[in-house]
């Protein structure tokens, strides 16, 4: 991150909330729910966790690593660690990814700011399921309207980038993650207690693992990456303003305990809710913008002022969970045009902004006017979501636990782990097996058996 973003993260709450930040957002509530409703339920979310214990949570103790050893931004960090080898590459790819995923991710990040304005104007009162249905599928594929937000998102984005108030975002970070926290736990509640909400709670919780294919393994997989922020460098660039005594597999196991228990609550959100006003789990990326309006008009139908405080609030935590996010993708761009090709912060922001909402127009437009154009059956929108969260994150993954696990000096690695010696070596054995056979072999795996090679 920014310079000043070194001295902000003496503290351990500070290490842990920047990562938390980046980690938590529309992957965990947006993309967790809908890809679990595409996927079969219980089954994946089981498959889910277990990439995020063999792979996730490896793999980002080898980004901190890389990170906090190299003290560079993500493409500079392999040179510094492996100079003159082509490694560099998996940093430069993973600026790549981080520029795709912002250019689509902010079209979404973007709905939440048209949920606020409809929250704020009532305009949920007196809708039923169908009409949010409606509602959303004619604002999503209006040409403009979702461009429009989408522009301001990432012109918000670009705003604290350059200004780089690190303490303004870990500041409000500290206020707004309890409260969305709060707030999730409160409207999961409300969701459970709405008639029917067993079947859902059922889909959540009863594996039916005939529904398990590859493809399903392949989803867990690049969820886990995706939710996690990880194989892309993203926590590679944060960990270089990590202090010397950060307690690195710590700080893991905290990101990936808080990532993982957020996105479980969107899920018992989400479902009950869905199954109580009778919509498919399955409908995709639309899910959390027609059924959480339903829960909040359902759940508090007694109570208009709630009903309306609570979608309110909603929204703008989502849209703040999603602004430290997008604050995290974009940083990795711009440090590595600000660093490698010698320009200032703000013109790198700038290029990345401009880059991104170029590409987010063609992803926006793709869900309406441009529906038909497809490539392998994908619009552009779902194209770049595939591309990058299901072959580039675990792709990079896999390369850099093949970096940690088998380049990188083992000394390095042991001494970055035990801060030098001062902590426990015991977990050290079991990262360094995780990462040298068990994590490689997975992704790899997955990725022959999703290819139909095995059959
Ligand atoms: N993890 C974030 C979310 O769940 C999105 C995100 C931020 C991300 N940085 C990333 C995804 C790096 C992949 C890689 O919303």
């Amino acid at each position: 991150m920014a310079k000043i973003k070194r001295a902000t993260f003496g503290s351990k709450v500070g290490v842990i909330l920047a990562s938390a930040g980046s980690a938590v957002g529309l992957g965990n509530i947006w993309r967790f729910p809908y890809e679990t409703g595409n996927n079969g339920g219980a089954a994946f979310i089981l498959i889910y966790l277990g990439c995020v214990l063999i792979l996730g949570l490896p793999i980002m103790i080898s980004e901190f690593i890389v990170g906090r050893r190299s003290r560079a931004n993500t493409a500079g960090a392999y040179s510094v660690l492996a100079p003159g080898t082509p490694w560099k590459w998996l940093g430069r790819i993973g600026v790549l990814t981080a520029f795709l995923i912002l250019s689509y991710y902010s079209v979404v990040a973007g709905w939440t700011l048209e949920y606020i304005v409809e929250a704020t104007t009532n305009s949920f009162v007196g809708k039923s399921s169908s009409d949010f249905i409606t509602s959303f599928i004619t604002f999503s594929s209006n040409p403009w309207k979702p461009i429009l937000w989408l522009v301001l998102f990432l012109l918000g984005t670009h705003f604290v980038i350059v200004k780089g108030v690190e303490k303004g975002i870990e500041k409000s970070a500290k206020i707004m993650m309890p409260t969305l926290f709060i707030l999730l736990i409160v409207l999961a509640i409300c969701s459970i207690l709405l008639p029917n909400a067993g079947t859902g709670i059922e889909f959540l919780l009863k594996p039916d693992f005939s529904k398990v294919t590859s493809s399903v393994f392949l989803s867990a997989m690049a969820q886990a990456f995706f939710s996690l922020s990880l194989g892309m460098g993203c926590l590679t660039t944060y960990s270089s303003y990590f202090g010397k005594d950060t307690n690195l597999t710590k700080t893991a196991f905290s990101v990936g305990i808080i990532d993982t228990i957020v996105a479980i609550l969107a899920g018992l959100i989400i479902f009950p809710a869905a199954f109580s006003v009778g919509i498919q789990p399955d409908a995709g990326p639309s899910l959390i913008f027609i059924t959480l309006p339903n829960v909040f008009q359902q759940a508090f139908s007694g109570l208009p002022a709630l009903a309306y405080i609570c979608s309110v609030l909603f929204y703008v935590l989502l849209a703040v969970a999603a602004l430290t996010s997008t604050i995290s993708l974009h940083e990795v761009v711009t440090a590595y045009l600000h660093e490698e090709f010698k320009i200032t912060r703000g013109r790198a922001a700038t290029f990345v902004t401009a880059g991104c909402i170029f590409l987010g127009i063609f992803c926006s437009l793709s869900l309406g006017v441009t529906k038909e154009y497809t490539l392998f059956g994908l619009n552009t929108f779902d194209l770049f979501d595939y591309t990058t969260a299901k072959i580039m994150l675990p792709l990079s993954g896999l390369f850099i636990s093949l970096f940690v696990g088998w380049y990188l000096n083992k000394k390095v690695v042991k001494a970055e782990i035990t801060n030098d010696g001062t902590l426990k070596t015991f977990l050290y054995h079991i990262i360094i097996f995780l990462l040298r056979f068990i994590a490689p072999i997975a992704i790899a795996f997955i990725f022959i058996n999703e290819l139909g090679l095995l059959k």
